[in-house]
């Protein structure tokens, strides 16, 4: 029989319960693959270990930024594929918290790409000074994506696969390095890294590293050559990628399930393939930027403390908007989803009427038929919002539709129409891993 594919891609802003999702769907995977972003994406994941070895039966609450979220079952393997940028002590950090709850990571549950690119010291150091200032903050998770980015884009960037060879990375961060500084020197006022602090994190780290590395294209095609089922967990969301999201208040990466040919080196043509949207029941943003259809603060505040809507990897809280069909129209137009995963439809609970933005309006009272792809333009747009109904019933839990309220299905029915017809797949209705309606 020949691999399959699955690719779980955030439909919105990030934050709309991937991990959750990647974790559910991982029982029936064989490998779990991040392919895009890096450790500005925090899944938490709740779950108690059934397997013998890895605990108590104590219920168990992981956050993962950079292991793929298949760590979290022991026969799954987990890649970090070459689009995914890391920093060695955060990843090192992660995998050591994550053993700490008993949990086991060896080499053949994990491969970490030879070509992934490294966050260095430098980068981090420019983007804390480039955020601690005003002029040029631009509200980051702080986890140096972009200058790690801004380096593989320059080609003046260093690879996982280049641990093994201290000399040469010693040779090729002299570049970045010293274009780094004078930028901390002049612009920032702020002190210099050295080459000594840089080699020191990459010399500290590479000996629990380096076993780890391999060419993930090449395990993953044997795989699927030999009928395996590969997951890709997408990071963020679709209006934060860099060419189709909101620039330049986005990441630095691609979001879509296109991104996995060169994030993974994986052809999604090539092998049966299913891309799943996922959804939250409203819209959420962390950080600036446009959120045309934001609440009124006094709901959404009322709504971020009853949903822990903070950010998984910042603790930010998150903004709050309603449901957005002119996202939904966007996304669903350009990825083509196979199917929807709803998520955090419980927390809709009590907000009665609820809205949903059907369309924007302008100043001048245009109404755009597509996205607008200028901060300008979006500058100009107000949300034409309608109200539907809402329902008073507690559906935390909910594992069958029939358990849904009548107004609740009608919800779920409209954000499908929104997503051009996309058909539901799952339903999601609290945070642990059997909270959850198959359709
Ligand atoms: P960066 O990716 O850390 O450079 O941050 C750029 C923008 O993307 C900021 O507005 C972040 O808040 C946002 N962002 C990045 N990753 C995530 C995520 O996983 N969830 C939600 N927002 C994110």
């Amino acid at each position: 029989m020949p691999g399959r594919i699955t690719a779980v891609i955030g439909a919105q802003f990030g934050d709309e319960g991937k991990g959750k999702v990647v974790d559910f769907l991982a029982e029936d995977a064989d490998v779990v693959v991040r392919f895009n972003g890096g450790a500005n994406a925090g899944h938490t994941i709740k779950f108690v270990p059934t397997f013998a070895a890895w605990g108590t039966g104590q219920p168990v609450e992981v956050t993962t930024h950079i292991l793929p979220s298949g760590i979290l079952r022991p026969n799954v393997a987990n890649v970090i594929g070459r689009g995914v940028v890391w920093s060695p002590r955060a990843l090192l950090k992660e995998m050591d918290d994550i053993r700490e709850k008993g949990i086991s990571i060896t080499r053949d549950r994990l491969i970490i790409s030879d070509a992934s690119h490294l966050t260095l010291p430098c980068h981090e150091a420019l983007e804390r000074a480039r955020e601690a200032n005003p002029n040029t903050k631009s509200d980051t998770t702080v986890r140096a994506i972009g200058p790690t980015y801004a380096d593989k884009a320059h080609r003046t960037g260093i690879r996982a696969g280049d641990l093994r060879h201290l000399e040469y990375v010693r040779e090729r961060i002299r570049q970045p390095l010293t274009e780094i500084n004078a930028v901390l020197a002049i612009v920032y006022d702020r002190e210099p890294v050295s080459s000594d602090a840089v080699m020191g994190a990459l010399e500290e780290c590479r000996g629990r590293l380096i076993p780890f590395f391999g060419d993930e294209a090449e395990d993953l095609n044997n795989k699927l050559e030999a009928g395996a089922h590969v997951l890709f967990e997408g990071a963020q969301g679709f209006m934060l990628d860099i060419d189709h999201g909101i620039y330049p208040d986005c990441t630095s990466s691609s979001i879509t399930d296109g991104a996995i040919q060169a994030g993974a080196g994986v052809s999604t043509r090539h092998w049966p393939a299913r891309v799943l949207g996922v959804v939250k029941a409203y819209a959420s943003r962390v950080g600036k930027g446009h959120l045309v259809a934001e609440m009124p603060e006094e709901l959404s505040h009322k709504l971020r403390e009853s949903a822990q809507e903070y950010g998984a990897t910042t603790g930010r809280p998150r903004r709050l908007g309603w449901f957005d069909c002119m996202i939904a129209r966007h996304f669903a137009q350009r990825v083509r989803p196979t199917g929807l995963v709803i998520t955090r439809l419980d927390n809709l609970t009590g907000i009665d009427p609820l809205k949903i933005c059907v369309g924007y309006r302008t100043d001048t009272g245009m109404m755009p038929r597509f996205f607008p792809t200028t901060v300008p333009e979006l500058n100009q747009c107000q949300p034409i919002l309608k109200e539907v109904d809402g329902w008073s019933e507690d559906i935390r839990g909910a594992k069958e539709w029939s358990q849904l309220p009548k107004a609740a299905q009608a919800y779920v029915g409209m954000i499908s129409d929104a997503y051009c017809g996309a058909p539901v797949n799952f339903i999601s209705t609290g945070p642990e891993r059997d909270q959850i309606i198959a359709l």
